[in-house]
């Protein structure tokens, strides 16, 4: 795994899944503290098989998640009850690639799923942009923005644009 660091964005190359995995963990570790009083949402940007599953994966391991997470692609939201640190909540998985509009959002309630101790992440989270903005600011949560990109053959890079420096 390989750090850049240039002051703005904070990215780092992963080698395998594995390491993927390893990074989701980490992220997980910094972030936290937030589930005391808000709910925690991982907002994974990135095209088709850039490993936005991979990361989801390595936050159920580091959630204590024995369960197999898988892609939500079909189910849409997955949920996981986890206990971590003697906190319990639930983790639910969402994939938003084929959701279109906004009533489809509605008859989701997926502000009902966003709960102080709660972990949310999303695939696709540039689908229904509009409708997260609203929600993210209308409750108590923590957003950690995380951008995953192809590099060359199992590598990817994986960037915290609002990490360092930019806006919270
Ligand atoms: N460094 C890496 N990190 C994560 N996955 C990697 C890496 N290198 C190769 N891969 C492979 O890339 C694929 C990533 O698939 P994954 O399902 O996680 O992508 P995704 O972003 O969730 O795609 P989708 O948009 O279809 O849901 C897996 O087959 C994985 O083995
Ligand atoms: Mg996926």
């Amino acid at each position: 795994m390989k750090s850049i660091n240039d002051g703005k964005n904070f990215r780092v190359v992963t080698g395998s899944p594995r390491e993927t995995k390893k990074l989701a963990q980490k992220i997980f570790q910094e972030n936290k503290k937030e589930l005391r009083n808000r709910c925690l949402i991982f907002a994974l940007q990135g095209e088709l098989g850039t490993g936005k599953t991979q990361l989801a994966k390595g936050l159920g391991r580091a959630l204590g998640i024995k369960e197999t997470i898988v892609s939500p692609s079909f189910t849409l939201i997955r949920e996981y009850p986890f206990e971590v640190g003697g906190r319990r909540g639930i983790f639910y998985h969402l994939d938003a690639w084929r959701i279109e509009t906004a009533e489809e959002w509605l008859a989701l309630d997926v502000r009902g799923l966003i709960k102080p101790g709660n972990v949310v992440a999303i695939e696709w989270p540039e689908k229904g942009r509009e409708t997260w903005d609203k929600i993210f600011d209308s409750l108590a949560v923590k957003v950690v923005w995380v951008n995953l990109e192809h590099q060359g053959k199992g590598e990817r890079i994986i960037s915290q644009p609002r990490r360092l420096g930019g806006p919270e």
